[in-house]
């Protein structure tokens, strides 16, 4: 089992973060989660979510969560609503749990400290607000100091910046993110495994998050291979 950190901040594509947060579950391992205000605002917006980050409940991300109002069976149509899965996540608030939710101004978290073992974070999606503060060290909020402990700690850290056309602003913070460490992995999915359906997308890149952090994943062909 890995300890991972998923952070979501307030660029478009929230659905690759809630199908990452059920791939990661099903594979066993335990993600602290934290949202920023701006990603409860995407939730809402794209998926059809009431967020309230005071008392947020992780089971919403979640084909099977049981929020009437998701949209998220309709873009991950053929992933498993799993209810067992939103089981899972509703334990998850005691010490071992599978999902640790934490608030983003929560700075006495664990995660807000190098010295909290965990085995990656994940930005995802990366607005480009995060992506700024994350490359000058800003640490203003839960999200942006886990970052930097992951930078300091030369842990995997993984951005997944959403934004288009790109300017030289965004593109110097990248690469300054990169240099730092940082895998930037865009959410630019790929054609070449002939997706027909959103969900071939969302995996294409959640299945690329998973490569980078060592997880197990069997989301899309290999490009090379049969199977
Ligand atoms: C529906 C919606 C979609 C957005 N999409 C993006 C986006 O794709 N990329 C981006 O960088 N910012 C996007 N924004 C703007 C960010 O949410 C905004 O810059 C915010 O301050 C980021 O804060 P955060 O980094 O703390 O989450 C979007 C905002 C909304 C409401």
């Amino acid at each position: 089992m890995r300890t991972l950190v998923l952070a979501m901040t307030g660029a478009s594509g929230a659905v690759y973060a809630a199908r990452l947060l059920e791939v990661l579950l099903v594979a066993g391992h335990q993600v602290h989660l934290t949202l920023s205000p701006a990603a409860g605002d995407v939730l809402r917006q794209e998926l059809g979510l009431s967020v309230d980050l005071e008392a947020f409940d992780p089971a919403v991300l979640l084909p099977g969560g049981g929020a009437s109002d998701s949209r998220l069976p309709l873009l991950l149509s053929g992933a498993a609503a799993s209810h067992a899965l939103s089981d899972i996540i509703r334990e998850g608030d005691a010490p071992g749990g599978q999902v640790v939710y934490h608030h983003h101004r929560d700075f006495s978290a664990g995660i807000a400290s190098g010295s909290f073992r965990t085995d990656g974070m994940v930005i995802c999606p990366c607005s480009m607000g995060t992506l700024a503060a994350v490359a000058h060290g800003q640490s203003a909020n839960l999200i942006q100091r886990a970052a930097d402990v992951h930078l300091k700690e030369r842990r995997k850290l993984i951005v997944v910046p959403r934004e288009t056309p790109l300017g030289s602003i965004q593109l110097d913070n990248m690469k300054r993110l990169a240099d730092a460490g940082a895998v930037v992995l865009p959410a630019m999915p790929g054609f070449y495994h002939s997706p027909s359906t959103i969900h071939d997308l969302v995996d294409f890149i959640v299945g690329r998050v998973c490569d980078q952090l060592g997880v197990e994943q069997q989301l899309i062909r290999r490009w090379g291979t049969s199977g």
